[in-house]
């Protein structure tokens, strides 16, 4: 008796960005566990999967995050380990910025339990076309909004810039609604040498019900702390200005230089 755990993704809008895979996965496991952040996915993962529960339940306002992950990959696990199929269904793509998704795979596999991930609709897929960003043209870099600070990341000017939890900067515990300012005021230094105070970001928020539209909200960095920012916040900072082209580089790749605006 083996178990299997299977990953999927529900996406960010209600209904139209669950894929097939993630249905079918949903409808067929002997158990569903879920995060989701609208009442309409859940109601469609209850009607694939009566029996389905909710992961949210292990969230508590204050509690570390951390704990509440392991809380929740222990609960995927302990099906697996007793040969169920159970699937895990995250909101978004499960795997991007989720923890306990990984974490569960990683560890089932150790046990030598099948454990498998379904890609799914990212807030990030989102923000590339409500805001118009082909990320071919300029690059980018995407961080978490805590990892961005604690690493010191340094930004590249003339490329764009994502920052997650954007919200919860800061907080490495559960607090919705919480946004520290004084965590803000310190992204914002580190942000301005770069950019300037008056380099104008977008505070983003993809739609999550159908005909409704995204939210875009353009500040100016150094108004980032007075900005109204939720659990769902995604920064979007463009570039600042244009990289020049090295011409020894697109020589050596017997580039054609007027591609590049190089002796046009
Ligand atoms: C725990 S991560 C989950 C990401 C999710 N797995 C995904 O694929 O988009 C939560 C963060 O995702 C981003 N996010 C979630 N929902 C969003 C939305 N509707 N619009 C923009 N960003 C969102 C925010 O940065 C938020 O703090």
């Amino acid at each position: 008796m083996s178990g299997l755990l299977v990953v999927v993704g529900t996406g960010i809008k209600a209904v139209g960005h669950m894929t097939l895979d993630a249905r079918a996965w949903i409808g067929a496991a002997d158990e569903v566990h879920y995060v989701t952040t609208d009442p309409i996915t859940e109601q469609m993962i209850r009607g694939l999967s009566p029996g389905a529960q909710s992961l949210a339940r292990f969230y508590e306002v204050g509690r570390a995050r951390h704990d509440t992950y392991e809380a929740m990959t222990q609960t995927l696990l302990a099906g697996a380990r007793a040969g169920r199929t159970v699937c895990a269904a995250f909101y978004g793509h499960p795997g991007v910025f989720v923890w306990p998704s990984h974490d569960a795979i990683r560890r089932a596999r150790a046990e030598g339990i099948r454990a498998i991930m379904e890609p799914g609709v990212s807030a990030e897929d989102c923000l590339f076309a409500d805001l118009g960003l082909d990320p071919a043209v300029v690059g980018c870099a995407q961080y978490e909004a805590t990892d961005f600070l604690v690493y010191r990341r340094r930004p590249d000017p003339s490329a764009a810039l994502i920052l997650w939890q954007i919200g919860a900067v800061g907080d490495l515990a559960w607090n919705p609604g919480r946004t520290n300012a004084d965590n803000l005021r310190v992204l914002v230094e580190e942000l301005v040498p770069t950019y300037g105070a008056d380099h104008v970001a977008v505070v983003y928020e993809a739609a999550q019900l159908p005909t409704f539209a995204p939210s875009i909200l353009h500040v100016r960095l150094g108004d980032l702390p007075g900005a109204p920012l939720t659990t769902a916040s995604t920064l979007f900072v463009p570039p600042r200005e244009r990289r020049a082209p090295d011409p020894a580089i697109v020589a050596r790749l017997a580039l054609d230089p007027r591609r590049f605006g190089i002796g046009a």
